[in-house]
């Protein structure tokens, strides 16, 4: 690579940076300085408006005390239907099938308890090899609590490498021995996106219900839940959310299902003009607000009014067409520049088949995650040998597209990962 070709990538950026159209949403977000943060797949960055929303909420808290339950202009007690019903369009979902609460493995264990009926040959849950742990111990798990042994009856389709995951294989899988499947939207590690209209078809024509966990999909691209025929769903806000660290979770339950009974019932599963008659018999709300268990975690969700609202206002059609321009944009340049430094990568080059970030595979990837960082680029590292790229679409840029490439060259160009010990010892 000359230093023309190089200087020829960094036009390409500065030209496709002047006509971007989420261009303006930059200046919403706390940039670190000097820094190019790729890791928006693992935590979004500070968002203004997110941060202005926890600070209202703040305010009512000291203005307010108790009475901000129900006074002001969020009452806590209705904050997970309402904010459910901001990520709704996201997820292609009717406000009522959505809430948020909770974590992302608590409400999987919630999707489990309350959807998972073993009966008759119908004993069987499916995931796929590379799951998130969670998604397997959580599966597991509820096996075991049916006192299913999950070597009897826990399907696990393979992929390639642990990583490709072939939706044929997936599809072959699904039959009458299937009570629910757990699947990604995105796999985490790779980037690979789902055909899940597909699996949703496949599933309900054999009978199995369905739970997706959108967690690296939420925020990034619009989805189609309702019209899917999805079961259920779970996601998490604090990826391309944008809602912080450990921000409440949501979960979606498809309008069919609503008025089942919740596994894990609380107080906070009832309806809501009966829950403070206290009764000991729960009466359920009908709607997915019924599937949350305690008193709703205000502090970690009053962000998410503020990053929900950048969100709708950015357009998720035009998020995931700007995602879609950065990481083929990458791909590009990892191709011209990488070429021959032991690097292949791992995420699907078709657009249709992609996420959010592009997965590097490289022997040396934990060592390369190091020496990314020290020289400002934030990446992230998933064992055993992948270094995880993600231009978020609301603050990334194509300019940092382009040197977070160049930089990788120089490191793999000049060894410069040799200065570090070869330990795993990143984690995000
Ligand atoms: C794909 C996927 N599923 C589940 C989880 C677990 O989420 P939580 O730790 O919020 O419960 C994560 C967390 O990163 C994830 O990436």
């Amino acid at each position: 690579m000359s230093a023309r070709d190089l200087d020829a990538v960094g036009l390409d950026a500065v030209d496709l940076d002047a006509g971007d159209p989420l261009a303006a949403f930059r200046d919403e977000f706390h940039l670190l300085p000097d820094t190019i943060y790729m890791d928006g797949n693992s935590l979004g960055l500070a968002s203004k408006p997110a941060l202005a929303a926890l600070h209202d909420v703040a305010e009512a808290w000291k203005g307010q005390g108790i009475d901000g339950w129900l006074g002001g202009a969020h009452p806590w007690y209705h904050l997970s239907e309402r904010l459910g019903a901001m990520a709704a369009p996201f997820l292609g979902a009717q406000p009522r099938e959505v809430a948020i609460a909770g974590s992302v493995s608590v409400n999987l264990h919630q999707v489990l308890a309350t959807f998972f009926k073993p009966h008759g040959a119908r004993t069987k849950i499916l995931i796929e090899e590379a799951a998130f742990p969670t998604d397997a111990y959580a599966v597991k798990s509820h096996l075991a609590l049916h006192g299913l042994d999950p070597a009897d009856h826990l399907v696990v389709v393979p992929s390639a490498g642990g990583t490709a995951l072939d939706e044929d294989a997936v599809v072959a899988a699904l039959n009458g021995e299937i009570a629910l499947a757990v699947l990604p939207v995105v796999l985490y590690r790779t980037g690979q996106l789902l055909d899940t209209r597909r699996i949703a078809l496949a599933a309900q024509a054999c009978g199995a219900l369905l739970c997706l966990d959108a967690c690296h999909s939420f925020g990034a691209m619009a989805h189609a839940w309702h019209d899917d025929g999805v079961d259920a769903g779970i996601f998490c806000t604090y990826k391309y959310g944008n809602g912080g660290p450990g921000a409440a979770a949501g979960l979606f339950v498809h309008e069919k299902h609503l008025g089942t009974r919740p596994g894990l019932p609380g107080w906070f599963s009832s309806r809501k003009d009966k829950q403070f008659d206290m009764d000991d018999t729960l009466v359920a709300a009908e709607e997915a607000g019924a599937y949350q268990i305690g008193t709703p975690n205000i502090l970690s969700m009053a962000p998410l009014l503020g990053a929900f609202d950048q969100i709708a206002r950015a357009g998720i059609d035009r998020i995931r067409a700007k995602s879609l321009a950065l990481t083929g944009y990458m791909i590009e340049r990892i191709d011209a520049q990488l070429d021959g430094l032991g690097f292949t990568i791992a995420t699907p080059r078709e657009a249709a088949r992609r996420g959010g970030h592009v997965a590097l595979r490289h022997a040396e990837a934990a060592r390369i995650c190091k020496a990314l960082k020290d020289a400002r680029v934030i990446p992230d590292f998933r064992p055993p040998d992948i270094v995880r790229l993600s231009p978020a679409p609301l603050y990334g840029s194509f300019a940092e597209v382009a040197e977070t490439v160049r930089i990788l060259r120089d490191i793999a160009v000049e060894r410069r990962y040799l200065a570090y010990p070869n330990v795993r010892d990143l984690v995000a």
